[in-house]
């Protein structure tokens, strides 16, 4: 029960970033210099997943060629003993053959995204990876999960506590601690208001998925928004398999929003020492 595919779905629009997405995929958003999408293939890469399946759709074509090798970059970093330039874009690039792209043709919700992938998938346990939610950890969430996975033989999402009147952005779980970080469910609800949610544990942008998922999704029924939700089929898959959510170590950036995703940009720029020198000073004047 190896995990070794994980799904992206990259389909969305972003338009909380508009203008700045008009033509540019919302997960080419830089993260200091590294794009969102980009943090989230070396998390997957680094749980040891084998194959990286894209669900893309109109005008992400950007997303393909960010991890394919760019011979014309890559010459004119050489000849210009551009070593250090030349090894972070080359270093990024999967070998070949081990990305799959799909599209999700009509904008029909994450579940749906999810679905578009069940022939490259198959009949095996995948992750779902959300490159919106980026966790500064210093174990990768998905290799935290994995390692639970390993054990527990059943789908999980990861979870954290959020404000309580915040239920209606998440999908948010209930159920009881049967170990340490691991809640079983007893329930998935996607964006309740507050007044209606279980509980104030939401999801996050990490799942692992068994493939019986697959035919719930494909009976296309529709939830919040209008639109086919991965938590609605996943409380029908609670029917009839155990889920868990995951408490994961680390702290997650919400960078589908303007200011987590600046929340994100201080707190990874700070990590970086040549960066700090000069942010921290900066930070402190206009603070005040
Ligand atoms: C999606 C899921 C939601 C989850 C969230 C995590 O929502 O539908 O259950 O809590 O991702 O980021 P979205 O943010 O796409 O509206």
């Amino acid at each position: 029960m190896k995990i070794k595919k994980a799904v992206f779905p990259v389909a969305g629009l972003g338009t909380r970033f508009l203008p700045a997405t008009k033509a540019l995929p919302k997960e080419m958003l830089p993260v200091v210099d590294k794009p969102l999408i980009q943090y989230a293939v070396e998390e997957a890469l680094n749980a040891g997943i084998e194959q990286i399946i894209f669900v893309t759709g109109r005008g992400k074509t950007a997303l393909e060629d960010h991890f394919d090798k760019s011979f014309e970059l890559e010459n004119i970093l050489l000849s210009k003993n551009k070593d250090h330039d030349f090894k972070a874009i080359t270093s990024l690039v999967p070998e070949t053959g081990t990305i799959i792209y799909t599209r999700q043709n009509e904008p029909l919700g994450l579940g749906h995204a999810i679905w578009c992938a069940r022939d490259v998938v198959g009949d095996e346990p995948f992750a779902v990876l959300l490159a919106d939610d980026l966790v500064k950890s210093d174990r990768p969430v998905l290799s935290q999960m994995i390692q639970r996975f390993c054990r527990l033989r059943a789908s999980m999402v990861a979870v954290m506590e959020v404000a309580p009147e915040e239920t209606d952005k998440y999908g948010i779980i209930s159920g009881k601690d049967i170990e340490d970080h691991v809640i079983q469910l007893d329930a998935l609800v996607e964006k309740p208001k507050p007044a209606e949610a279980p509980s104030n544990l939401a999801i996050i942008g990490r799942y692992i998925l068994t493939p019986e998922i697959f035919s719930i999704l494909g009976e296309k029924k529709k939830g919040a928004g209008n639109e086919i939700q991965i938590t609605d089929a996943m409380s029908i898959l609670l029917q009839s398999q155990p889920i868990f959510g995951y408490r994961f170590e680390g702290r997650r950036f919400d960078c589908g929003n303007k200011a987590g995703f600046q929340m994100a940009n201080v707190a990874f720029a700070m990590d970086r020492p040549e960066i700090k020198d000069k942010l921290l000073p900066f930070l402190k004047e206009i603070i005040g």
